[in-house]
Parts: structure tokens; sequence; C-alpha cells
């Protein structure tokens, strides 16, 4: 279990005052003039040592991803932090900046210098409003206490723009938020080019999320040692995890990379309802991430490898438990239209691929399915998956993969329900 000492969000519940002087108190804003001085490529190189991976999903590492970016080039460089969190079960970013905002507009200076860049941009998502609120009411506070802006006590000018977004999930995706960033319609690109080439306005780009930005103070400050010292290899540090569902408490908690799934729940959600024998299955990274068995989450740890090695994902380690009492296939035919909803329509097979598994699982969830078509669902998956321009395709087909590897037998029963409900009614 992660100790006091070792905790970065010491003001995640929003107990303490969130603004700059209540972070002040909590130490942030301390010695930023300090790191600054160390230089761009210092500052990188402590990132990629302290082995920081994004925290918006994917999990590439933030150090590395900052150094594509180029280090002489007449065009303007942009830092665009992805403040859209949509993800169903992704519920973290929104405790930053409502509770301690002063960590993400630190990280953004430090973030901004380090690749040589004078704006920064935060995109947030369009039903964020109090979020907005105290994130736009800090940024203020920190061109007034000249922390950021014309002539900072830092040293390196940053004008930092909060961009509240419309509400929709593919402008979580870089490049679709690029584009709405831009004033279009929030649609992916086609990549190449990488934004750190060709990102918002044709111009270097990097963007990261909320959380791996707001950690690169402490980071900093504390030593890359200090940070890779936690967690295991490869999958360092500490993390926001964010429990929901079927446990007693939900909530989000700043844990140790790694942690064991079931000290996750037990020490901080109060366990799963009914009892740890009553786990059905948990999505262990927001929607998109396919979910584990009940026999596998006895032994695993929360990390990136781990869940990779399970042909799952640690995502935005939004953690979706559920019990025994769920209607597992009334469940995914429900994630499953979430999807069909968000899809931006660009590519065929993620348009009408996904309406189309929608529309399977719901037949599904009431028995009305012939067993020929399990098969051709996940046929249908493959068909979308790698044949899409944006990863949607991939974040809308997983979770039903991983709903058929693990829960097939119940959509036989339930089709073997109807059949012999159909029979009985035939007969009488
Ligand atoms: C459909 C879709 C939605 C996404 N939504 C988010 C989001 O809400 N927040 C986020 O940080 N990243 C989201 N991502 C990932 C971003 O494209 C990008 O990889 C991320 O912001 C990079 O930040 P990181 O390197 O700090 O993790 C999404 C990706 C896809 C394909
Ligand atoms: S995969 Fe889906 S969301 Fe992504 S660009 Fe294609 S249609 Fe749009």
């Amino acid at each position: 279990m992660l100790a006091d000492k070792d905790r970065i969000f010491t003001n995640i519940y929003g107990f303490q005052d969130w603004r700059l002087a209540g972070a002040l108190a909590r130490g942030q804003w301390n010695g930023t003039k300090a790191i600054i001085e160390k230089g761009h490529d210092w500052i990188i190189n402590e990132i990629k040592n302290s082995g920081l991976r994004g925290r918006g999903g994917a999990g590439f590492p933030t150090g590395l991803k900052w150094s594509f970016m180029p280090k002489a080039d007449p065009r303007p460089s942009y830092l665009v932090v992805n403040a859209d969190e949509s993800e169903p079960g992704s519920c973290k970013d929104r405790e930053i900046m409502r509770h301690d905002p002063h960590h993400l507009i630190e990280g953004c200076l430090i973030a901004a210098f380090a690749m040589r860049a004078r704006t920064c941009f935060i995109y947030v998502r369009g039903e964020f409003i109090r979020e907005r609120e105290h994130l736009q009411a800090a940024v203020d506070e920190a061109y007034a206490a000249k922390l950021i802006g014309k002539n900072n006590v830092h040293g390196w000018d940053l004008d930092i723009v909060v961009h509240h977004g419309a509400g929709a999930y593919i402008c979580g995706e870089e490049t679709a938020l690029l584009e709405s960033l831009e004033g279009k319609k929030g649609q992916p690109r086609l990549k190449p080019p990488f934004p750190a080439n060709s990102g918002l306005y044709g111009s270097p780009t990097t963007v990261n999320n909320v959380e791996s930005i707001a950690v690169v103070p402490e980071i900093l400050r504390r030593g890359a040692t200090w940070f890779a010292g936690l967690g295991k290899p490869n999958n360092t540090g500490t993390k926001l995890f964010q429990i929901s569902g079927h446990v007693e408490r939900p909530c989000v908690v700043e844990e140790e990379m790694g942690i064991p799934l079931r000290e996750l729940l037990e020490k901080h959600a109060g366990g799963v309802r009914g009892g740890w024998g009553n786990l059905l299955t948990v999505i262990p990274g927001g929607s998109s991430m396919p979910c584990i068995s009940e026999a596998d989450c006895q032994t695993l740890t929360m990390d990136f490898d781990a869940l990779s090695k399970l042909k799952s994902g640690l995502g935005t380690a939004a953690v979706i438990v559920m019990d025994k009492s769920t209607d597992i296939i009334k469940a995914f035919a429900r994630i499953a239209y979430f999807y069909k909803h968000e899809s931006c329509g660009q590519c065929t097979p993620c348009r009408e691929g996904v309406a189309w598994q929608w529309r399977i699982l719901e037949r599904m969830a009431k028995g009305q399915a012939e067993k020929r078509e399990i098969d051709l669902l996940f046929d249908v998956t493959k068909q979308i998956e790698g044949h899409t321009i944006c990863a949607f395709g991939e974040g809308a087909v997983w979770p039903v993969q991983g709903f058929l590897r693990n829960f097939r037998n119940v959509i036989e029963e339930r089709i073997d329900q109807r059949i012999a409900s159909e029979t009985r009614q035939a007969a009488e």
C-alpha cells in the first residue's frame, strides 16, 4: 500500500483549499525556477529515467514522447493537455482539476519549457463545468502571481488557454481534439504525420493527459529515482485508480502501480458487494478494455504489463466491478451502444460494424440470436480492429471480444432458454 509520504495528490478529495494559497502550503510551485534552470534536456532525461508512462490510456513513455519534439524549428511548438476524460469509468482528471489544479498548471509550465512551447491549451470535456471554473480560476491566479504569462518569475514565458469542448467522446482522441481545437468538426486525422511533426495549426505539438502532466513537478522535485522506485520495473510510480460498480465504496485513490486488484478493492473500496466470492468480472481500465475472468482476478496486479499479458490493458485505470447479479449480456450491449453512439462515422468498418455489434448484442441479451452468430460477431470485431483511421475502432471492439472470450456460455444458455420456452409454448 502506498505510504502517505509518497502521495503526489494530497488534496484529491478536496478537503483542503484548492486555490493558490492551499497549493503553496502543500509544496507546489516550490523550486520550479531551479528545475527550469536545469535545462530542457535535463528535464526530458529525468522524465525518461522516472519511467513515467502516459496516463491517458496507451501508456506511451512520456519522456520519449517529449523527445520527439523538434529542438530548432521556425514554427511555434504547442503543448496540448487532454482533459476530455470521457471514457466510461474514468473520473480522475476531473478530481485533479477541481481539487488540486495547480499540480496541472505547474506541470504545464515545466513540460512546455522542456518542449520549447510558449503556448499550452488545456482541452476540457464539455460536461465539466465546475472543473473548468476551478481550473480557469487557478490559471488566473497563476497569471496574477506571475507564475506563468509574460515575464514571469520562472523566466520562461508561457500562455495557458483553457478551452471548453462540446461533449463528444471522440474529441479525446488526440488528433480529433486538435481538429476541434482548431474550430473544425472533431474527427480524427490520419497518422502519419504525427502531432510532433504536424499537430495544432500544422505545428509541432505534444498531446498529454492531465495526470501525466500533473505528476511531473513532483517527479522532478523528488527525483526520477524516487518515482522509479515505486511500482514495478516498466510500470513505475503512483497512479490514480478509479473504482466504480459493485463495490461497497466507489472511490478515486492514488496507489502504487502494480497493486494486486484484490488489495485495491478491499483496502480502498470496501470490497466487492456481497464479498470477494460474489465477483463476476472486472473491466480494469475504462470501458474499452477487455474484461478479466474471475479466475484471473484472483492474482491480477494492476499494471500495464500484467494486464496486456491477459489480452486486456490498464487503460486509464478505471476499474469497473461487476458482481454475480449482473446481466452480463445486457451490460455489454449497453457498452456497445455507447460506442455506436460516439463513432464519428468517417470509416465504414467503425460506423457500420459498431452499430451492427450493438444490434446483435441486444438480440443476444433476449436470447433471440442463433448460436452461429457468436462466432460471426467475433469475426465482425476482427474486421473492425486494425481497419480504421483511429483507435476508437479497437476501443469499441475489445470489450466485445473480452466478453465473448469469457461469457460465451451465458449467451448459449440464454439462447437455449429462449428455444425451450418457445418449444413449451408451442406444445401448450
Ligand atoms: C477514442 C479515444 C478517446 C480518447 N480519450 C482520451 C481522453 O479522454 N483523455 C486522454 O487523456 N486520452 C484519451 N485518448 C488517448 C489520446 O489519444 C492520447 O493518446 C493521450 O491523450 C496521450 O496522453 P498520454 O501520453 O499522456 O497518455 C483517447 C484515445 C482514443 C482513441
Ligand atoms: S475509427 Fe470510428 S471514430 Fe475513429 S475515425 Fe474511424 S469512424 Fe471515426
